[in-house]
């Protein structure tokens, strides 16, 4: 047994794109903790292409086993729903269950929205977005029949945010709150919590954006504890979106404004009363949190 508060022994955690980065920080840290892992990565380039190798997958398998870990590898696409099925499958062949997913795996082609060709688009969508989906879906079915589960999903502070040049990311970072507000719904009775969290680290992925000064401060190690935090059994949040990096965790959240009534009953207002009221309408004082479409469709009724 290991001697960690929050122990993942017992559980079995799939982390997608661990082959290095972030991914391999959380698979090696929940492996230490005594989770069984699926080390989930294509091994291609930073932007997806080339022919993808078995060797990151390996390496951290490698690294964790010689730590005295359980570990397996897979070199499934996420993107498609032949690879997801097969992470699941991978977990169930060699652990029987699936307690974790960590939708981690990802891709960059930046370019700005008019040089963004359909194809730049659609990779970066199918490896993020769909990805977490073609993943998640086949573990979901799992967790629902073992009334257990974490899902993590990856966000970005240029999709929370917005980050020039990075049209396709964004949109795909992004879907994932809306993939994780309809999650947490669902798994809700299941006991399958889902979380997104806006990791900030040095990786390939971020080599050329930041000065090596502030990448030496961004270890990926930093980030792991809050993920850590969010696949262990304690968790009791779901829907729940994370800005984390250099030991720095912050909450982000979608609120509403307070409800600017114009008009009444019986008089639709008019495209220039919305313009005089602007600056009401534009004030997030004492800006609420909804938690589902019902309480957002109650505030427009309100
Ligand atoms: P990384 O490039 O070091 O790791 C990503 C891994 O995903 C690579 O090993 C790659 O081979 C794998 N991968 C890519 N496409 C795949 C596919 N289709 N199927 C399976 N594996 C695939 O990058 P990093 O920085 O560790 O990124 C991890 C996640 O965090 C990504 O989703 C990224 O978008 C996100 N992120 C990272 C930030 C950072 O500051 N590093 C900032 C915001 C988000």
């Amino acid at each position: 047994m290991t001697d960690f508060g929050l122990t993942f022994e017992g559980r079995v955690a799939v982390v997608t794109g661990a082959g290095a980065g972030l991914g391999r920080a959380y698979a090696l840290e929940l492996a230490k903790r005594g989770a069984k892992v699926v080390v989930n990565d294509l091994g291609g380039a930073r932007d997806g292409s080339g022919e993808g190798s078995s060797l990151p997958a390996d390496k951290v398998v490698d690294e964790i086993k010689g730590a005295g870990g359980e570990a397996v590898p897979n070199y499934d696409n996420v993107a498609t729903a032949d690879g997801g099925e097969n992470i699941t499958k991978t977990a169930l062949e060699a652990f029987g269950k699936v307690d974790i997913v960590i939708n981690n795996a990802g891709i960059l082609r930046d370019k700005s929205l008019v040089k963004t060709e359909p194809e730049e688009w659609d990779a970066v969508i199918n490896v993020h977005l769909r990805g977490a989906y073609c993943v998640s879906r086949p573990a979901f079915k799992v967790m629902r029949e073992n009334k257990y589960g974490r899902i993590i999903l990856t966000a970005s502070a240029a999709g929370l945010y917005g980050n020039f040049g990075q049209a396709n990311y964004a949109a795909a970072k992004t879907g994932m709150l809306g993939l994780m507000n309809v999650l947490a719904l669902e798994g809700a009775k299941y006991n399958i919590k889902t979380n997104t969290v806006a990791p900030g680290a040095a990786s390939r992925l971020t080599e050329d954006v930041m000065p090596p000064e502030i990448l030496e401060k961004m270890k990926p190690e930093y980030v792991a504890p809050l993920v850590v935090y969010l696949c262990s059994d304690k968790c009791e949040e779901s829907g729940f979106i994370y800005n984390a990096g250099s030991g720095n965790f912050f909450r982000a959240h979608i609120v509403n404004g307070p409800v600017v009534k114009l008009g009444d009953d019986k008089t639709i207002c008019t495209a220039e009363d919305v313009m005089a009221n602007m600056d009401r309408i534009n004030s997030l004082e004492n800006a609420k949190l909804l938690s589902n479409v019902q309480e957002a469709v109650m505030a427009l009724l309100s």
